[in-house]
């Protein structure tokens, strides 16, 4: 299957703005401008630099990551008030290429906390996205908790904002609601339904509260979005966002049922990936799709000696290929002679069959009183067998 440019799925990147919002994840000035500096490099196209009303350190902040930007575009957020939009088009007006993205909360439970009428917020919604789009050519709206506001409404809403000038509209699923088979129908009904719905890029922007943002964000791409919102490791508010290295990868390794090209140069994910846990203080859990500590490792004796004959036995992509050097072998109670003797090897020790078998039965014994053996261990088992110990 070959791809055009209608298939190329664009990454916004929000892990300096929603990922940022989770609690305790705050990231110093310096911190940001690097992690702003690895996304530009990485390829993403549009990066979310911060919400420069919200302190005065996001707004310098997101006014240096303007200025500094390369290639991608830069975004800042703001609440659907004029104010909001003035102060953020100030932060990013330096960018190459800015992007101003606006939102309001459109569901009934988010209609009530500024106690606006349907009708008094279609309104709020035509004239800021209207003063948005006199100060910047890249306007993008979002509907907050879109995947729970009623369909006619959500039509109306984006149909007005589309008048008005927003050139991306973004459907969040802002508290994790929605199911993949949802997340589809919306952004495709909403292509089919809204009038100009062709003129503006629909984008997806997923929670992780049930565990499926990363298949949400992919569905939705399926019906009909093309800009993914996503954070590096998934970070972001509560149970986090969509994961950048999910989404990638998986359109990578799946084109052939989802083919989608991204700008994304994949052998950068693991850096960025270690770079943002360290600053944000999020360590990445081990068994993380794609960049957990486990992603690529092996301990099982039958999974050691499959891999150690053909890696695709039980690897769907290649370590190299997110930045890794290669697969790891860990030894452990679960692990077979085939891989202690791969093992040895790395280490520069051949032994002999008998010697083997004997540091086997030793390893063996070690590895039950021991979560993991490491390197120094296995280079003491062959002393002592060695010596005849
Ligand atoms: O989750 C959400 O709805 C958001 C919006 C501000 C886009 O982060
Ligand atoms: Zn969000």
């Amino acid at each position: 299957m070959t791809t055009t440019d209608k298939d190329r799925v664009v990454i916004f990147d929000t892990t300096l703005r929603d990922g940022e919002q989770s609690p305790g994840a705050t990231m110093t000035h310096d911190e940001k401008l690097e992690i702003a500096e690895l996304l530009d490099d990485m390829g993403v196209d549009i990066i979310e630099a911060g919400f420069p009303i919200a302190s005065e350190g996001d707004f310098r902040a997101v006014s240096e990551i303007a200025q500094r930007s390369k290639s991608a575009v830069i975004c800042g957020l703001a609440r659907a008030q004029l104010p909001d939009i003035d102060r953020c088009w100030e932060a990013v007006k330096h960018a190459k290429q800015p992007r101003i993205h606006t939102f309001i909360g459109t569901s009934p439970l988010h209609r009530a906390i500024p106690n606006l009428t349907q009708d008094e917020m279609a309104d709020r919604i035509e004239q800021t996205v209207t003063h948005a789009r006199n100060l910047c050519d890249n306007v993008q709206w979002s509907p907050m908790d879109a995947t729970r506001t009623e369909w006619d409404y959500l039509c109306r809403v984006v149909e007005i904002a589309i008048k008005a000038g927003a050139t991306t509209i973004n459907i969040p699923d802002t508290v994790g609601y929605t199911a993949p088979v949802e997340s589809a129908d919306l952004i495709r009904r909403l292509i089919e339904t809204v009038p100009d719905a062709d003129e503006v890029i629909f984008a997806t922007h997923c929670h992780n509260d049930l565990g499926m943002a990363t298949a949400n964000a992919l569905a939705a791409v399926q019906g009909g979005a093309r800009q993914i919102e996503c954070t590096i490791n998934g970070l972001g508010e509560r149970a986090g966002n969509t994961a950048l290295e999910e989404v990638v990868m998986a359109l990578k390794v799946r084109g052939d049922i989802m083919p989608y090209t991204t700008g994304i140069d994949t052998k950068k994910i693991m850096h960025i990936s270690r770079r943002v846990a360290t600053v944000s203080g999020f360590p990445v859990q081990f068994n993380k799709a794609i960049v957990g500590k486990n992603a690529f490792a092996h301990e099982s004796g039958i999974h050691q000696d499959g891999m150690l004959k053909n890696a695709e036995t039980f690897e769907i992509m290649r370590p190299e290929d997110v930045g890794l050097s290669g697969t790891s072998l860990p030894l452990g109670k679960h692990s077979g002679r085939a891989a202690l003797r791969a093992k040895l090897r790395e280490l520069g020790t051949e032994v002999g069959d008998n010697q083997l078998k004997d540091i086997f039965v030793r390893f063996k014994d070690l590895a039950d009183r021991k979560k993991e053996v490491f390197d120094d261990d296995i280079l003491a088992l062959v002393t002592a067998t060695t010596e005849g110990d």
